[in-house]
């Protein structure tokens, strides 16, 4: 069984049998659309859920980065990075189109409208030119991605040499997808991306692991 036969195997006993608190019976499997009511529910509940800012944060952007959000649902890490790039800029791609249009209504109004775009896009087919981003970013994302190993390859393709991977994976998730951090690590491996900071931090709706990767041939991040 592959990492993702793995992963759909696990969603499908979770909708079966176990009470999920935290997506609706009809979150679909991974690689599968989200649909506009599961958006909204998302969106209504979730928005600005604090693992957006711990991604920030352990991104450590100095100001004049190119910022990637991989996934970036209603966009509140893209309007944190903008925040903290003032002469750098932000790219939030996500396939919902029910996404990207609340997270550019959201940017509209941002201060820092000016240095943040949104994209319709997949990890697995990323619409951005090969080493064109200083920092990647994907929060509680990578595990809807519908084929991992081929989003992290492009994740890697389009970094800059010196350039970091900021994963943030609720741990909750970990039991319902099958993405603990054991698979987790072994993905980063084998996308060649070397784990230079790996820790579990609470956030006050739970606890999330938080990863700092770098492409292997890459310098210290
Ligand atoms: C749990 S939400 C997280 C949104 C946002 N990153 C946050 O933390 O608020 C997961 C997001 O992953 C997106 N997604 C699903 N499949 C994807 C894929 N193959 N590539 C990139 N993003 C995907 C969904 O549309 C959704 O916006």
């Amino acid at each position: 069984m592959t990492f993702n036969e793995h992963q759909h195997d696990r969603d499908h006993r979770n909708d079966r049998g176990h009470d999920h608190h935290h997506l609706p019976p009809s979150r679909p499997a991974a690689g599968e659309p989200w649909s506009d009511a599961l958006v909204e529910w998302y969106l209504q509940k979730h928005a600005d859920h604090p693992t957006n800012r711990m991604a920030v944060t352990a991104a450590a952007l100095t100001g004049a980065e190119t910022v990637l959000d991989i996934g970036c649902g209603g966009g509140a890490a893209v309007r944190a990075a903008a925040s903290a790039v003032p002469t750098g800029k932000v790219l939030g791609i996500d396939p919902s189109p029910a996404m990207i249009r609340y997270a550019e209504r959201e940017a509209a109004h941002h201060p820092a409208v000016d240095r943040m775009t949104f994209s319709l896009g997949r990890a697995e087919d990323l619409p951005v030119a090969a080493g064109s981003v200083d920092v990647a970013m994907a929060i509680n994302s990578l595990h809807h991605w519908g084929a991992i190993e081929q989003g992290l390859g492009q994740v890697v393709r389009v970094l800059k040499p010196n350039g970091r991977f900021v994963v943030v994976e609720d741990v909750f998730a970990h039991s319902d997808t099958g993405l603990d951090r054991a698979s987790l690590c072994r993905l980063l491996a084998g996308a060649d991306l070397e784990i230079s900071r790996m820790s579990e931090q609470a956030h006050d709706d739970g606890t999330a692991l938080v990863i700092v990767a770098k492409p292997l041939e890459g310098d210290d991040p």
